[in-house]
């Protein structure tokens, strides 16, 4: 533990969680989807953020490749900065709770460990795990962003699928197969269950 962090203590505050998503009119939740690049998480987190914002939710959208961008800037592929792209994105995504929102992450998040991290920091039925399932195969062919052609090629190391690893969710809440559904129909399955959460 930093040295600069004994001498902290948590302060109190008069306006909270339930005060804010009251006044939002909102059960709060984080939808956090994971799966392989390609799988078509961006996608469908984007289909359900559009879906829920028309029905009036207040909803913010964290996705890997955007994060990566600024607050992440500082991160590669390694194990390790997977995990602290993780940590980070889940205490994000923890603080929009807080602030009464209805949250999407949207990172590969291939470790079971760091999942499970993320979950812990949520109240019991806040945190909605969604695998978006797409064989490897389905992915590669999709290449959205040419980067598996370019891992294959050796050009680009530590690749998920290539030659890093992606561990399958045990008991996710939700699972989609982009191959056999559309992404509509993906977004349908999900709304049913938020709203029935
Ligand atoms: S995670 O594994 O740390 O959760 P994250 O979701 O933030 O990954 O970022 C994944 C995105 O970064 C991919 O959609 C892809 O566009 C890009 N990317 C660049 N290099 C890699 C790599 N080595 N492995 C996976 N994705 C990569």
């Amino acid at each position: 533990m930093p040295d600069s962090s004994r001498n902290m203590f948590w302060q109190s505050l008069d306006v909270g969680k339930d005060a804010r998503s009251t006044l939002k009119g909102q059960k709060t939740l984080c939808l956090w989807f994971t799966g392989l690049s390609g799988a078509g998480k961006s996608t469908l987190a984007n289909l359900l953020e559009k879906r829920l914002h028309e029905t009036g939710r207040h909803t913010y959208l964290l996705d890997g490749d955007n994060i990566r961008q600024g607050l992440n800037r500082d991160l590669g592929f390694t194990e390790a900065d997977r995990v602290e792209n993780i940590r980070r994105v889940a205490e994000v995504a923890r603080l929009m709770t807080d602030a009464g929102l209805i949250v999407l992450v949207s990172f590969i998040s291939p470790f079971r460990a760091e999942r499970r991290m993320a979950r812990a920091l949520f109240e019991p039925g806040e945190f909605l795990e969604v695998f978006v399932d797409a064989p490897l195969a389905e992915c590669e062919r999709r290449d959205p962003k040419g980067l598996y052609a370019k891992a294959r090629r050796g050009e680009l190391k530590d690749f998920t699928g290539i030659d890093s690893a992606y561990e399958v969710p045990e008991n996710p809440e939700l699972m989609v197969n982009t191959q056999q559904c559309s992404a509509a129909e993906c977004a349908e399955m999900i709304i049913e269950r938020i709203l029935r959460a």
